[in-house]
């Protein structure tokens, strides 16, 4: 029922794209790759469409969806206003990994937006999401192509797990570079703020345009008090099936108390799963160790955390421990998403 499309990014095939666009400009859904996560498409001027969406990720209605678009052009029909500032950081960042929220203009649909006058757009810079949308010729609204609150998902296997039967297209253009969702950063006010951090990160913006905020409803402490202000983070989110707790600390003593919490663990009979690093997975003598990465490369863990999640998932462990990483630059992105994932279960050991 759902096709399945293998289409080589290099060398893309105009049939299959064409196919994919038919399809999208009919009102059915297909899954591409971009280069945050894979996406789940529809027409973004079709309100049957996007309820498909809704409805296929088991999505709340009230968390709104990021339109996309293959030209800067194809934003005057959707916001109301472009002010100087998002269009500076469009001309730094465009396309790329990075969304605006801006005053919708009249043509979004109600259910595109959660029913705010507010609309969420980017222009992806993967060339297989940008030849799509610029064969259907139509904004393509598209959340992660995952089931709501699984973790995004970072190849085609992740969506064909969560979506297959559900959709009409999934197109496997292979892993995706960067792994985390796109950041997103609010225009309606004079000093944007940001609400969800990602590739694109507060000091890059704040080259181009000048002092930024970010919502503080995404820092720790302030994490269970203050309402979010994009309605999607509130949703317990990216979340592996077994427990996941963040050790937080000095490296040598995270370790530690891995191993400690690891054997406590295993004599009550459970299967433990452990995030570590290049640097320390010698460390860990027992329980399911899975290497995320390099810790001097950031980009490396970030493109790993949704996967090595699922991972655990298929495992079937009963408790995953995760050491943390620092916060500087694109740390703030993979630390926000882990501690979402763990439901903001962190363990200081200093
Ligand atoms: O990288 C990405 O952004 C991926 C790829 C597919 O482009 N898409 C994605 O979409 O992550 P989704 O739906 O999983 O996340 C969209 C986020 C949600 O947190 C949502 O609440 C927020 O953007 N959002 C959308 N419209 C908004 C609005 N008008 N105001 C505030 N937040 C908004
Ligand atoms: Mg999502």
């Amino acid at each position: 029922k759902t096709k399945i499309y293998k289409i080589d990014k290099n060398n893309i095939d105009d049939n299959k794209i064409k196919e994919a666009a038919a399809i999208l400009k009919e009102g059915g859904l297909v899954a591409f790759p971009t280069e945050t996560v894979y996406g789940l498409g529809a027409n973004a001027l079709d309100v049957d469409a996007a309820n498909k969406i809704y409805k296929a990720k088991g999505r709340p209605s009230d968390n709104p969806l990021i339109v996309h678009i293959a030209n800067v052009e194809s934003l005057n029909e959707l916001v109301a206003y472009l002010p100087e500032k998002g269009k500076k950081v469009i001309e730094a960042f465009w396309p790329g990994p990075l969304t605006l929220i801006l005053n919708k203009s009249k043509n979004i649909p109600d259910n595109i937006t959660g029913g705010l006058n507010t609309v969420a757009v980017r222009m992806p810079s993967h060339p297989i999401a940008i030849e799509v949308i610029k064969e259907a010729k139509i904004p393509i609204a598209a959340p992660s192509a995952n089931t709501s609150g699984r973790p995004s998902p970072t190849n085609a296997n992740h969506v064909i797990e969560d979506l297959e039967g559900k959709i009409d297209m999934i197109i496997d253009g292979g892993m995706v570079d960067i792994g985390l969702e796109s950041t997103v950063i609010d225009f309606t006010s004079d000093i944007p703020l940001i609400l969800r951090p990602g590739y694109i990160t507060k000091e890059m913006i704040e080259n181009v345009i000048g002092k930024i905020e970010i919502d503080k409803a995404l820092l720790e402490e302030f994490a269970h008090s203050e309402a979010p202000r994009s309605p999607g983070m509130k949703y317990k989110h990216y979340a592996p099936k077994a427990p996941l707790n963040i050790i937080d600390g000095e490296l040598d003593k995270v370790v530690c108390k891995i191993n400690e919490l690891l054997l406590d663990n295993e004599k009550k009979g459970l299967k433990v799963g452990i995030i570590a690093t290049k640097q320390t997975k010698m460390y860990y003598n027992s329980g399911i160790v899975k290497v995320i990465g390099d810790r001097n490369h950031e980009n490396e863990i970030a493109k790993h955390l949704f996967k090595t999640l699922r991972e655990f998932d298929a495992l079937g462990v009963d408790i995953i421990l995760s050491e943390s990483f620092n916060e500087n630059y694109l740390g703030q992105a993979i630390m926000n998403r882990l501690l979402k994932a763990s439901g903001y279960k962190i363990i200081k050991v200093n």
